[in-house]
């Protein structure tokens, strides 16, 4: 048995459970802190939390019996020794699950980054040939070698910064070869990196210059996302969800809805980009369709919060698609008091949010959103892990969980989202094992 007891905790902060589910609306509000705390972790899960003091003379006592123990009977094979951590009085936060990014991709575009600052919008750079159209020719040109690279660099950034789940979307390739090395790409991600990776598919991010133009032209693209694409990445288990960018210009609500089903019917779990830079109805559609999660939703109407408010979708806020483009923030105050499940994610990419930091989402959360530090904190954590239907073993520090752990240097919890622009993240441990100290 693999066992390590971090000590000396000065505060432990977490969201709390109700059985395996994210918290809604005004439960949001509730973690629990717990002063001079201690964990147990055995085999990377969590065992045992208490006070520290109490468990580390538990651990002492284990040890010295154990010792006059094999003293005693030399037959018996040595039971382990608790590997002792001292985390020096810094508070403890569950890792960041971060359930929305578009961490592979080829090229940047730092150009239209100086175009906006000029004046241009986001919607007016696409028309004219940029946007996520750009980014698909440098994915395309780019090797799945390189493309693993360079994301491989970049998890390895967002990780310092205290995520230790992330959600990957492909979306860039537009065709099924560069599709699927995308999530070739994710995939190989999962089997060497030591954050927890969940991939989505999105064929339906935008429709590639070979299917613009008539309806009749973009509806053989949706054809081949249905017919060639969605098969294949089922059945080559490369993606558990199916995501899609509903907007004008880009899928209407029919064809949305003609997708998703097709995805529901290969036994897809559904996501949305929703409400993004108009009202659409795509909300009330991800309700409808059960999906786990919509995202975005800057021009969410009160239908829409009340559709969500109502059911069990996620609302995932991106705040960093906001702040970035310069967009309205999306009606989080509104969602959580009509008893909404939140989430917030990065929405890590290229075009929109060229951050890896959860903690900033959480002070956009604060200071844009009307966001308490406690709700932000169950929304970045807890109830992004439940918007990848991974709450029953992560989110939160709870027995029985996966020991996915932060240690912050800092004199109260709430700095990670007050002193904004700054990394708080001393180490991170990762299903019970130290990963990386910044
Ligand atoms: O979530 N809105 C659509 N997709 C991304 C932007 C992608 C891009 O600009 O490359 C988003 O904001
Ligand atoms: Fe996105």
């Amino acid at each position: 048995m693999d066992s390590m007891l971090i000590y000396n905790i000065g505060h432990l902060i977490t969201p709390q459970t109700s059985g395996q589910k994210g918290l809604a609306g005004a439960a949001m509000q509730k973690i629990q802190v717990l002063a001079d705390a201690a964990v147990l972790v055995e085999n990377g899960i969590i065992t045992r939390i208490g006070d520290s003091s109490t468990m580390k003379s538990l651990v002492f006592v284990a040890e010295s019996l154990t010792e006059h123990f094999e003293y005693t009977s030399s037959t018996q094979t040595k039971p382990p020794i608790v590997q002792m951590l001292d985390a020096q009085g810094m508070v403890a936060l569950p890792g960041f699950v971060d359930s929305h990014t578009h961490t592979v991709f080829g090229g940047h575009r730092a150009n239209e980054f100086a175009m906006r600052s000029a004046g241009k919008t986001y919607q007016e750079i696409a028309a004219s040939g940029g946007g996520i159209l750009s980014t698909m020719n440098a994915t395309r040109a780019a090797s799945a070698e390189e493309l693993y690279t360079i994301a491989s660099k970049r998890l390895h950034d967002m990780l310092r910064h205290g995520t230790t789940t992330v959600e990957i979307k492909s979306g860039y390739g537009l065709n099924t070869a560069s599709e699927l090395k995308m999530l070739e790409v994710v995939a190989e991600l999962q089997r060497s990196h030591p954050m927890t990776i969940i991939p989505t598919f999105l064929g339906a991010h935008a429709f590639p210059p070979e299917f613009q133009g008539d309806v009749h032209n973009r509806n053989r693209y949706i054809d081949i996302i249905i017919n060639e694409m969605l098969p294949t990445v089922k059945e080559r288990g490369l993606a558990q969800f199916c995501d899609i960018f509903c907007e004008q210009n880009y899928f209407s609500l029919e064809q949305t809805e003609r997708i998703l089903n097709a995805a529901l019917e290969l036994g897809f779990k559904l996501k949305l980009h929703a409400d993004q830079l108009s009202s659409s109805g795509a909300s009330e559609l991800g309700v409808r369709l059960g999906a786990v999660s919509v995202d975005h939703l800057e021009c969410t109407t009160e239908s829409g919060v009340q559709a969500i408010a109502s059911s069990t979708t996620i609302a995932t806020a991106l705040p960093g698609a906001s702040l970035f483009l310069n967009h309205p923030y999306p009606p989080v105050r509104r969602l959580i008091d009509a008893g909404a499940t939140v989430a917030l994610a990065t929405d890590f990419n290229p075009g929109s949010s060229m951050t890896y930091s959860m903690p900033m989402m959480m002070t956009l959360a604060c200071t844009q959103m009307q966001i308490t530090p406690e709700e932000a904190l169950t929304a970045a954590t807890l109830n992004g892990a439940t918007a990848l239907e991974l709450a029953y073993e992560r989110g939160s520090l709870e027995v029985g969980k996966q020991a996915d752990m932060l240690l912050c240097d800092i004199p109260d919890w709430r700095f990670c989202a007050y002193h904004f622009g700054t990394n708080p993240i001393s180490m991170i441990i990762k299903n019970g094992k130290v990963v990386s100290t910044v």
